[in-house]
């Protein structure tokens, strides 16, 4: 009960701190002014400068076919701006009633009223796995509780958080100014044993380890079994390159669709080849 109490006033010092060095001044209107550091059911309320949460969402690639959810969206600006200025849909989930009512009011003022909402709910009870983008500043021990939900979610979900990180989840990127933040996108499960079809007319098998969107592996093509080079999994897009047995090398990009890969790799003769691989 100690350690919480110490960690919770650790916490309000550093969000008070963090707050006076980006310039953040209380907002509301005539009828609920919200103080920053007011307690929230969860974490306290403390906005997102502008300056960052542009960062944020354009760091993202937030765009007009994105939906945004903004997890505990105090007085909307995320969602807002994620309207406003980078033309997507956007719901805000925000615990304290008065909050999220100034919120919806912050909303109509905006004119984007057709394109963001805000829920007067928990995040921890309302769902927002219709995201393709999630957007939050909570806390170190919230962000932890939110990620087996985040992990599931369509593989290729942006997520990005100001302050506080994913535990040994690593971002794909950092950002460091005005104030620290991050961004990741989902991963799909690709570990363990596919049986490929198309690349060569041997038997190929291609075995991957992941953590998070870490990966390697092997591909083993009749007897000849050798690391892959350069692996990555950006969201649902797996890629590699691979030596054949001449040693020359080859660039192969599939997608995980359904627990199957489909892609194409060059082959010798440079032509683009369709190939498909599914699990053992
Ligand atoms: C640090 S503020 C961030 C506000 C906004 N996302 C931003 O970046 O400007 C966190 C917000 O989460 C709200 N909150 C706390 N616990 C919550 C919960 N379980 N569900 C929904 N909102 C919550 C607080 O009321 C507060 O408005």
């Amino acid at each position: 009960m100690k350690t919480l109490k110490v960690w919770f006033l650790v916490l309000s010092t550093f969000f008070a701190l963090n707050t006076f060095a980006q310039g953040v001044m209380d907002s509301g209107d005539d009828k609920y002014q919200p103080r920053v550091g007011q307690e929230g059911k969860d974490v306290v309320w403390v906005p997102t400068t502008n300056e960052l949460l542009a960062i944020m969402l354009r760091t993202a690639k937030v765009n007009s076919t994105d939906l945004v959810y903004d997890l505990g969206s105090g007085d909307g600006r995320i969602a807002i701006a994620a309207a406003k200025d980078f033309g997507a849909r956007a719901i805000g989930i925000e615990f304290n009633p008065e909050m999220a009512q100034l919120a919806q009011r912050n909303v109509d003022r905006s004119g984007v009223s057709d394109r963001v909402k805000i829920i007067n709910g928990d995040i921890f009870v309302e769902d927002f796995s219709k995201a393709t983008v999630v957007t939050m500043y909570l806390l170190p021990e919230l962000n932890l509780a939110l990620r087996p939900t985040i992990l599931k979610m369509k593989p290729g979900t942006r997520v990005t958080s100001h302050a506080f990180n994913m535990g040994d989840w690593d971002a794909d990127v950092e950002i460091d100014s005005p104030a620290r933040a991050y961004y990741w996108v989902v991963p799909a499960q690709v570990q363990g044993e596919w049986l490929i079809s198309g690349m060569e007319t041997d038997r190929t098998i291609l075995k991957l380890s992941q953590f998070y969107q870490k990966i390697g592996g092997t591909l083993q093509i009749g007897n000849n079994t050798q690391p892959l080079l350069n692996p990555k999994l950006e969201g649902a897009v797996l890629s590699f390159t691979y030596l054949d047995r001449d040693k020359s090398s080859h660039f192969v990009m599939m997608s995980v669709e359904n627990n199957e890969l489909k892609g194409k790799y060059k082959s010798r003769s440079y032509n683009d080849n369709v190939i498909t691989g599914k699990r053992f």
